[in-house]
């Protein structure tokens, strides 16, 4: 299992020792682009990313919830972006964004939001490395996991298997050490986690109690 602090949750004004703060503990730093007009909130891009890039040994996921993330991509490929995942929603074209992120040698991911449909995604799931299952409407940390969707988590693994593809599930919104287990048990095996880590004095702490130790 992987776990993905969302700095989304974290001092902006000292970001660097926030990084530094999990870093120890964790592989994986989750990046939450918001733009204000896919989802009503603005947060950071590219430019964070390229200044968090030579302070970490972390792979950098960096989940884009913009409009027209085709013009961005490249800019967040050159950042220094591990991970890319995109809204079915914002990609009209799926297939040639998915690609455009594979093709710089980046993994792609596709996210859903909770209203969103597994169907929407069946096609396109050969060709991603992830699946980003939103567990809370996207836009702002803290908000309270939605139950429901470990339905769709079970379902999406179960089209995975049944496919035989080497696709990760991760969950995003409202984990905390109790939901992360009922999500992993559907399937789920990255974990974006924000105020249930930053909220937090003792980092390491809160990441032993998601990992469950
Ligand atoms: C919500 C973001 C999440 C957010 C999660 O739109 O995509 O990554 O930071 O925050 P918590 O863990 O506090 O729900
Ligand atoms: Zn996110």
């Amino acid at each position: 299992m992987r776990i993905a602090p969302s700095i989304l949750a974290a001092d902006f004004a000292n970001l660097e020792n926030e990084v530094k703060d999990v870093e120890p503990y964790v592989d994986l730093l989750h990046i939450d682009v918001m733009d204000g007009h896919f989802v009503p909130n603005i947060t950071m891009g590219p430019n964070v990313v390229q200044a968090l890039k030579p302070k970490t040994q972390c792979e950098l996921d960096v989940h884009l919830m913009i409009e027209h993330p085709d013009r961005y991509i490249p800019d967040f490929i050159k950042a220094g972006s591990d991970m890319i995942s995109v809204h079915v929603e914002s990609c009209p074209h799926l297939h040639r964004t998915i690609q455009l992120i594979k093709q710089a040698g980046v993994k792609a991911g596709v996210v859903l939001n909770p209203a969103t449909p597994v169907e929407s995604i069946k096609t396109i799931l050969p060709d991603v490395d992830f699946v980003l299952i939103m567990t809370v409407n996207p836009g702002f940390g803290g908000q309270s996991f939605i139950e429901s969707m470990l339905e769709k988590i079970k379902e999406v693994k179960s089209i995975i298997d049944a496919k035989g593809l080497d696709v990760k599930i991760e969950v995003d919104g409202g984990i905390n050490p109790e939901t992360l287990q009922k999500c992993k048990e559907a399937g789920a095996s990255i974990f974006v986690a924000g105020s249930a880590i930053f909220n937090h004095e003792d980092r390491k702490a809160a990441i032993e109690q998601l990992r469950g130790a």
